[in-house]
Formats: C-alpha cells, sequence, structure tokens
C-alpha cells in the first residue's frame, strides 16, 4: 500500500463557497509502545493501543474559494488564537499530502481546533490532532466529490492518512484497541494504518486510565526527536523482537481476559521505553523522582492490596494508572489517600476505553 492507492482528485471547477466539515477526536494510550521509525513515518515495530474517551481534539476545517492554484495556504487558530508554531507542522503535514487530496492546492484552508486536555500535559496530543485533521480531510473529500466509501473503508483512509502526520494518531481512528505495525500475530495488521483488535474480552471495555500529573511543562525531548534517538540505537534488534512478542502476547491476553499477563506486558513495555530513552547514544530521561516514587508506589499497592492496578508511561513524566472499573472505588481512594497525597500538581485526569472518534458536523 502506498500514497497512490489513495492518490485524490483535483476539483474540476471552482469552489463557490465555503464548505465546512467537523470531527472530535480522542487521544490513545499505548500499551506497546511504537518507539523508532523508518522511511515515510513507518513503524520498526508493532504497537497496540487503546482509544480514550474523555481527552479529545475538536477540529473544524473550512475550504474557502482561491484565485489560484499553489502551495497550501492556511489559517490556522488553536484554541481560539492564532498559532502560527502549531500551523507550521500543520501546513508541512498539508503540503506532504496534497498527491492524496489535490484539491488542497486549490482552496483556502482555515483549521480550528481546540483540545479538552491541556497541551503538553504527557496526553498524546499529536494523536488526537492528527486524526481529528485526517478524518476531517477524508471527510472533506468525500462531500466535495460526492465519493461513497464504505466506514471501513473510510477509517481506513483516515487512519492511513493520520499515520503520516503522526504515527501514534493512525491508531486513534478506531473504538477500543487496535494495533499499528505489521505483526504475525494480527492477520491483516500493517505498516501503513491500524487495524482493530478483532476479539477483546468484555472485561477489558471497563479498563481506565488515570493520569496523574507529575509536570505539565513541554517535554525537554519531543516524540519525534526520541524515535530518531532509535537509529543505530545498540538494543535495537532486541526491542524489536521483544516487541512483537510482547504484541504476540497481549492479543492473546485481550482476547481471553487475562489480566495478570496484561499487566506483566504493560509495566514491561512502560520500562522498556523508558530504558530506551537512557540507553540511546545521547541518553535522555524523561522520568522525574516523582514518577519513579508513584510508579514504585503502585507496584507496592497492588502487592499490598490485590487490587488489578498497573502503570503505563507515554514519553513524558505523568502516570498512567490503569485499572477496571469494577474497583473504581477502592482505587480512587487509593488514588486520593495515597498516591496523590503529597504530590504538589495532586492534578489527574480520568479516562477510559473510548468508543472512537465522531462526526461533529
Ligand atoms: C511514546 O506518534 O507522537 O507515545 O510519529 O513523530 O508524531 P510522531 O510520534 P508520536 O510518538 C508516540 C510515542 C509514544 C508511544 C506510542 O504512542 O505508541
Amino acid at each position: 500500500m502506498s500514497i497512490s492507492d489513495f492518490s485524490g482528485s483535483a476539483l474540476t471547477s471552482a469552489l463557490t463557497e465555503p464548505v465546512t466539515v467537523s470531527w472530535r477526536s480522542p487521544s490513545n494510550i499505548a500499551l506497546v509502545k511504537y518507539w523508532g521509525k523508518k522511511g515515510l513515518q513507518l513503524p520498526v515495530n508493532p504497537s497496540l493501543s487503546m482509544t480514550l474517551s474523555a481527552a479529545n481534539t475538536e477540529t473544524k476545517l473550512t475550504v474557502l474559494p482561491r484565485k489560484s492554484e499553489g502551495d497550501v495556504s492556511l489559517d490556522f487558530w488553536f484554541e481560539g488564537a492564532k498559532n502560527d508554531a502549531f500551523g507550521y507542522r500543520i501546513s508541512r503535514f498539508l503540503n506532504s499530502i496534497t498527491p492524496v487530496f489535490p484539491w488542497l492546492r486549490q482552496v483556502n484552508l482555515k483549521i480550528e481546533t481546540s483540545n479538552t486536555f491541556p497541551h503538553s500535559a504527557g496526553i498524546a496530543s499529536s494523536a488526537s490532532a492528527f486524526s481529528a485533521l485526517a478524518l476531517c480531510l477524508c471527510s472533506m473529500d468525500a462531500d466535495l466529490f460526492g465519493i461513497l466509501l464504505s466506514e471501513d473503508e473510510f477509517r481506513n483512509k483516515a487512519s492511513y492518512v493520520a499515520r503520516l502526520g503522526s504515527g501514534s494518531a493512525c491508531r486513534s481512528v478506531f473504538p477500543g484497541f487496535s494495533v499499528w505495525g505489521s505483526s504475525r500475530a494480527l492477520s491483516g495488521s500493517t505498516d501503513q494504518l491500524a487495524v482493530p483488535v478483532p476479539d477483546v474480552h468484555a472485561v477489558f471495555f471497563t479498563l481506565r486510565d488515570t493520569i496523574l500529573m507529575v509536570n505539565k511543562k513541554e517535554k525537554p525531548v519531543s516524540s519525534s526527536e526520541g524515535h530518531s534517538r532509535m537509529t543505530g540505537h545498540p538494543f535495537a534488534a532486541a526491542r524489536i523482537k521483544q516487541a512483537r512478542k510482547n504484541t504476540s502476547e497481549l492479543l492473546d491476553a485481550l482476547k481471553t481476559g487475562n489480566k495478570v499477563a496484561f499487566i506483566r506486558i504493560v509495566e514491561n513495555e512502560a520500562f522498556t521505553l523508558h530504558s530506551l530513552m537512557m540507553t540511546s547514544e545521547e541518553g535522555f530521561m524523561l522520568m522525574e523522582p516523582e514518577t519513579v516514587r508513584i510508579i514504585s508506589r503502585i507496584q507496592e499497592l497492588r502487592k499490598e492490596t490485590g487490587l488489578d492496578i498497573c502503570f503505563t508511561l507515554d514519553a513524558g513524566p505523568n502516570v498512567h494508572l490503569l485499572y477496571f472499573e469494577e474497583q473504581f472505588e477502592q482505587v480512587n481512594k487509593l488514588i486520593v489517600e495515597d498516591l496523590l497525597k503529597n504530590n504538589k500538581q495532586n492534578m489527574r485526569m480520568d479516562d477510559f476505553y473510548g468508543k472512537g472518534p465522531v462526526k461533529l458536523g
């Protein structure tokens, strides 16, 4: 599969009035981590994530008439204000996908976007942002040309486009659990786009993710920079092998409802991600002392209480505490009375298994 499989049409007559579409798309939390890429935004290993529910980006895309054709012309608004830094990354992305959407060169574009969570709060905001935008672009394409795609074709195309913007974004297009990257354990999985995990035990529909904030500041090393440190990493081959094995075993755990295996794999992935950062040639550390304190305490509390709790980490210091709905009350008590008791931020974000993006207009 390549860009030519999705290449689209140019407008044959000029647009006469503005057309608008909008989508709300969620973030996702990786359980097996995408870390390292090759070629045109392709992953070096398969990853598996859960789409969330509360952390969303809402994006409105408007196309307006334009006199002459040229590079993408974008008016970009983030949370009610013009944002050139973000706008620049989006412009670059849009220019890179004109083979898929040739009409992008023939219109003026306005993008208005906002998040339901703080930027760089350690939540993969690029995942929700690029999936929302990709969905808008695919809907706009369908509206402008009267294209009728099946639901599956539409999601696949949106996932493919989202991936070109930000790798993890391709997984947010689907509800629940999805895999991005070719894995022998899941037929149909591919490096080009994400696919939904078909067989999930009902217990995992009740999974919750409470993000315990350690530091809301911009991270010192971005994910994109972090990925590049995997090139030539001394442990790269072993990591790829491990991610394949973890993907396969996690698929099995999700299918059979095996919480013990789930906890083991998820924590192994979080520790691996951060070890890879520390052991790259230009080593760096995103965990903070408070991160270490919280994750150690989660492991102790699991032993002490027997609750099915575990943690994962993104490329940042904040801790994602994963647990199941039926234990919400006990876990909530632990969060308030123990885990966050002496935490300076004392801030959390409660999220849970999500049903995927929603078209707003
Ligand atoms: C640690 O998708 O943000 O969250 O493709 O460069 O935009 P780019 O990177 P990004 O990387 C996410 C890395 C991660 C793990 C994951 O989500 O799988």
